[in-house]
């Protein structure tokens, strides 16, 4: 088993009777969701809501009960993994690129699990990877060169061959952003949240629970706050 897997396996346990559950997405989610499965079917009783399309396809073939996304207010958990993770719980997350459903799931949710392996540990967000700002697609040119003035450099996201722009469940498009380590990462998510035409981006400051990483082959269960 690997540590994506031994944390997701962990926190599909603590699942209890009755809760309204959140399904992230991307390969520890995935693990997640089975593991989840994979109880449901000895008897758990749970209801699943899902952050993506792949992920509430992955949860209806292994017969969860996946509720409309539209149907609900609020969950008792939401369990997802991320990108990074810093010091201070602060997260990147959107290489999935999924963004929109996972931070309302994020916010909504009574407690957010984020299950991580010891690489996603960063001294700051933007550390590893470029920060994720999904776009209206009519507005993207704007929006780029408003990211620019902040210094911020990138471009849309393409599909891993190359021949087309990754395009979001909802039809956005994904600008990839790389700012300036100087700009600290709560003042860079406002300015982002306040920038006209960006429908969501990856950074996702005060919303984590809980942080469950492995450590020497042990699940850390690490409280927020
Ligand atoms: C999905 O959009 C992302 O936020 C994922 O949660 C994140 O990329 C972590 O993915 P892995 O679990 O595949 O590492």
């Amino acid at each position: 088993m690997n540590d994506k897997e031994r944390v997701a396996h962990h926190a599909a346990q603590q699942i209890k009777d009755g809760m309204l559950v959140g399904l992230g997405t991307g390969s520890t989610a995935n693990y997640f969701i089975e593991e989840l499965a994979r109880r449901s079917h000895e008897g758990l009783h749970i209801k699943v809501v899902a952050s993506s399309v792949v992920s509430a396809i992955k949860a209806q073939s292994l017969n969860l009960p996946v509720l409309g996304f539209d149907t609900i207010q609020q969950l008792d958990v939401y369990v997802d993994g991320a990108d990074e993770v810093s010091a201070d719980f602060d997260l990147l997350k959107g290489r999935g690129f999924d963004l929109v459903r996972e931070k309302i799931l994020a916010r909504a949710a009574d407690q957010f699990w984020v299950l991580i392996d010891p690489s996603k540990r960063v001294d700051r967000i933007g550390a590893n990877y470029a920060i994720p700002v999904e776009v209206m697609p009519f507005a993207w040119q704007m929006v780029k060169r408003n990211l620019e003035s902040l210094g911020g450099v990138g471009d849309l996201r393409q599909t891993a061959n190359k021949d087309g722009l990754v395009i979001s469940s909802y039809g956005s498009v994904v600008l990839d952003m790389v700012f300036d380590a100087a700009l600290d990462t709560k003042t860079l998510n406002d300015l982002l949240s306040n920038t006209p035409g960006v429908v969501e981006h990856g950074i996702f400051c005060n919303l984590a629970s809980v942080v469950l990483c492995v450590a020497d082959g042990q699940v850390v269960e690490q409280k927020v706050g």
